[in-house]
């Protein structure tokens, strides 16, 4: 057979930049076309309740307004909303559905096939959404958290998959504050907790954001206080998930925290002891609760995570501790921490690694102001595509409601979520790296690749991708991603320009 080697260089955007490390040297370049107006059915194809469990999920589908919604084959106990696509009820049969969610508006009819599978687990792809932490850290309002619900709906990133919207930190009473908003009985007379005078009505806000179709987060800790010093669960594990539960809550952050000060030792079972507990409360309760892990990778928590009952846990400390360190901290506690310990042997359906979240748009820069983020442009493209890589949460942690359109692109390109949220559920890895290039990939259900051209060093440079690391023969065909645009049919290898910091991102399928 003739060995013909073509090469496809792709650089478009990245060769027009002046390559600079200042960011504002650098363009921020929208490289993904504006969804069409006919409709599209995006976000996860697969979706896991628990029999009995009240049932929530709104059909995300980007097209013009007004569209309407049909289900074909609903397992009983469901039903949807024709103008909205909420599919609501309860399923009390266990077992694998399939169905056919159809969305039509003027323009046609969209149908796509979403998998439930009514059993024990939850979070079989990664789950996708908003927290405060990263703009509002402790100024966070029952206000804030109900304009984030609307800046969902309204900015359209709910009909690209986007769920939750989660409060971190700083909702319980803060013990020994003078502040009158964050003052109050910490707990009611049964010992369940008490929101601050800054939480009015928690049902209340809840309500707000299942109306949309959306789910609701929070945040506690094992310890007395949680990392902010309000009042954590210590003690009161049981009382606070069942208010949990009446609030209304699918969410929970389980921030280690204080516990420093009640665990024993550093030893794997103290580590893992908060977890179990509070994973064993959640599993009896008649609502399903996702649990996320938040002890900053202690004790190689990837590799019991899953074990104690965690549906993702973060695999390092805050990618954003230091505001002018984000853009380190993304390459050490992402790209550097994943490869060395071989973090995707961990994650799979119902249990993924969580680098932390998606630090783009507008962000707390811990001095009393939210700026833009201080990644470039090339390191925000890295960012999200080396999360999707990763089979990551996709978590924005940015100010929702002043969304520019460079971060909206960044955040509801349905071809790159895709990657995410790939129902195989198997995570990239690194599969060459040569100094600062790097090429990772990871498997697609459908048999296509997702491969990352990744240049960690300065300057533009070509990186190739050979088919001998990444485990495919043949002519293959390459789409870019950001692009959504065929790019050609490659053999031997697949080449390709990137910028500083900045990466390409294709999709390869074998072409005969
Ligand atoms: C820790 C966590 C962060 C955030 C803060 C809140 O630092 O890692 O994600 O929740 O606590 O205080």
């Amino acid at each position: 057979m003739k060995k013909k080697v073509l090469l496809i260089v792709l650089s478009l955007s990245m060769i027009g930049m002046i390559d600079h490390a200042a960011m504002s040297w650098e363009t921020a370049v929208i490289l993904t076309p504006a969804p069409g107006p006919a409709p599209r059915i995006n976000g996860t194809r697969l979706f896991g309740v628990r029999p009995g469990s009240p049932f929530l999920f709104r059909i995300p589908a980007t097209g013009e307004r007004p569209m309407s919604f049909a289900v074909e084959n609903l397992p009983a106990g469901l039903t949807v909303d024709p103008l909205t696509g909420i599919i609501t009820g309860a399923i009390l049969e266990r077992g694998s559905y399939s169905v056919m969610l159809r969305a039509s508006n003027s323009k046609g009819t969209a149908a796509r096939e979403l998998r439930i599978v009514c059993g024990d687990t939850l979070a079989v792809t990664p789950h996708m959404g908003w927290n405060s932490w990263y703009v509002w850290e402790n100024h966070v309002t029952d206000e804030i958290m109900r304009a984030a619900a609307d800046a969902m709906i309204s900015s359209g990133m709910a009909d690209h998959g986007y769920t939750y919207v989660n409060i971190d930190d700083c909702w319980p009473v803060k013990p020994g504050s003078t502040d009158p908003t964050l003052r109050g009985e910490p707990r009611d007379k049964s010992g369940k907790v008490n929101s601050n005078p800054r939480f009015p009505d928690m049902k209340a806000l809840t309500d707000h954001i299942h109306a949309y179709g959306l789910k609701a987060g929070i945040y506690t800790s094992p310890g007395p206080t949680t990392c902010a010093d309000h009042t954590g669960a210590w003690k009161h594990e049981a009382a606070d998930v069942e208010r949990f539960v009446e609030w209304g809550f699918d969410f929970l952050k389980y921030d280690w925290c204080s516990y420093s000060q009640i665990a024993k030792d550093k030893s794997r079972e103290e580590c893992q002891k908060p977890y179990r507990v509070i994973s064993e409360i959640l599993r009896r309760q008649p609502r399903d609760i996702v649990l996320n892990l938040c002890q900053y990778g202690m004790g190689d928590v990837w590799e019991w995570g899953k074990e104690v009952g965690g549906n993702s846990w973060r695999t390092a400390g805050d990618l954003g501790g230091s505001f002018e360190k984000i853009g380190l901290a993304l390459f050490r506690d992402g790209f550097d921490l994943y490869a060395e310990k071989e973090l995707h042997r961990f994650g799979g359906p119902g249990g993924w690694n969580d680098p932390d979240y998606l630090l783009l748009g507008y962000l707390s820069n811990w001095k009393g102001q939210t700026v833009p983020t201080p990644l470039t442009p090339n390191e925000q493209y890295s960012h999200v595509s080396l999360w999707c890589l990763l089979a990551a949460p996709l978590i924005f942690s940015g100010d929702i409601t002043r969304l520019d359109d460079f971060t909206l692109n960044l955040l509801t390109n349905d071809e790159v979520i895709e990657v995410d949220q790939d129902p195989l559920g198997l995570p990239g890895r690194r599969l060459a790296k040569e100094g600062d290039l790097e090429v990772w990939a990871r498997p697609m259900e459908d048999g296509s690749l997702a491969v990352g051209l990744f240049n960690r060093g300065e300057g533009l440079k070509v990186i190739e991708a050979k088919w001998e690391d990444l485990g495919v023969r043949g002519p293959q065909k390459v789409r870019d991603l950001w692009r959504q645009r065929d790019v050609g049919v490659a053999e031997g290898k697949f080449e390709a320009c990137v910028a500083r910091h900045g990466v390409v991102f294709v999709r390869l399928w074998p072409s005969d």
